[in-house]
C-alpha cells in the first residue's frame, strides 16, 4: 500500500448549523490557520450558506462543497436542489448518502448511486459516506456490508469518473458521539472500502482512491488517525465547527 500516491482531503461538514453570516465569519477565521495546508481542505455547508461561503472562501485554499444533490437535472422536485446549480453556485464538492440522510431522510444505496451520477457528471467531485451500525458490526457484518454500500454506491461509475470521487468510511455508532473508532477499526474499515474497490476496479485504481475516516474525529485523534495507512484525511463534524480544531486537523493530516 502507498499512501503518497493518495492526497488527504479534510472534509468539514456543517450539517444543519450556521447562518449565512455565521459562515462568513467562520470561514474568515479559518482561512488564516489553514493557509499552510499540505492537504485538501473543503468545508461543506448548508445550501443557503452557500453564496456566502464561496464568496469568503474565494482566494484562499478553502473549497465549498454541498451536503446533498438531487438526481434529476431539473423538474417538479419541490424542495430539491440540481448538480447544475451546485456547479453554477461555486461548489466544488457534495456529500453523498451521508448516514444522517439514510436514517432520517430516506436514502437508499440505490439513490446515492443515483445521485453520485449526476453528480459526476456535472463535474462535482463526491465524498461518498459508507458505513456500519452497531447491530450491524456486533454481527460480524461490517466487511460484507461496507463492500456491498461501496459497489452500489459506484455502479456504473467509469475509472475515469472514480477520479473524482472520495469514499468516506463513517461508522454510524461514532459519528456525533463522542465514540471515535480506534485508528485500527478506522484503518481496517477504510481498508474494507478500498478493497471494494479494488475489486470492481482493480489493485491499482484502488491504490489511489482517497478514502476518508468520519466519525467523532477531533483535534485530539486525528493524528493518529490520519497516520493510518488507509486512511486519506477525514469527515468532520463537529470539530468543523471551531475554527481552532478544524485548522489542528488540517495541520495532522498535512504530515
Ligand atoms: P462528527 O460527524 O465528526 O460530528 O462525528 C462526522 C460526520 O457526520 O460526517
Amino acid at each position: 500500500m502507498n499512501k503518497t500516491k493518495r492526497k488527504a482531503v479534510i472534509a468539514g461538514n456543517w450539517k444543519m448549523n450556521n447562518t449565512p453570516a455565521a459562515a462568513k465569519a467562520l470561514i474568515e477565521e479559518m482561512k488564516p490557520l489553514v493557509k499552510d495546508a499540505d492537504c485538501e481542505v473543503v468545508l461543506c455547508v448548508p445550501f443557503i450558506d452557500i453564496p456566502a461561503a464561496v464568496e469568503a472562501a474565494k482566494g484562499s485554499n478553502i473549497k465549498i462543497g454541498a451536503e446533498n444533490v438531487h438526481f434529476k437535472a431539473s423538474g417538479a422536485y419541490t424542495g430539491e436542489i440540481s448538480a447544475e446549480m451546485l456547479v453554477a453556485a461555486g461548489v466544488e464538492y457534495v456529500i453523498i448518502g451521508h448516514s444522517e440522510r439514510r436514517q432520517y431522510f430516506g436514502e437508499t444505496d440505490q439513490t446515492v448511486n443515483l445521485r453520485t451520477l449526476a453528480a459526476l457528471n456535472a463535474g462535482l467531485k463526491t465524498i461518498v459516506c459508507v458505513g456500519e451500525t452497531l447491530e450491524q458490526r456486533e454481527l460480524g457484518y461490517t466487511e460484507t456490508l461496507l463492500k456491498y454500500q461501496t459497489k452500489m454506491a459506484l455502479t456504473n461509475v467509469t475509472a475515469e469518473q472514480l477520479k473524482n470521487v472520495i469514499i468516506a468510511y463513517e461508522p454510524v455508532w461514532a459519528i456525533g458521539t463522542g465514540v471515535t473508532a480506534t485508528d485500527d477499526q478506522a484503518d481496517e474499515g477504510n481498508g474494507f472500502v478500498r478493497a471494494a474497490v479494488a475489486e470492481a476496479y482493480g489493485a491499482d485504481v484502488a491504490e489511489t482512491v482517497t478514502v476518508q475516516y468520519g466519525g467523532s474525529m477531533n483535534a485530539k485523534n486525528a493524528e493518529g488517525l490520519t497516520d493510518k495507512v488507509n486512511v486519506d484525511g477525514g469527515l468532520i463534524g463537529g470539530a468543523s465547527l471551531k475554527a481552532a480544531d478544524f485548522a489542528v486537523i488540517v495541520k495532522a493530516a498535512s504530515r
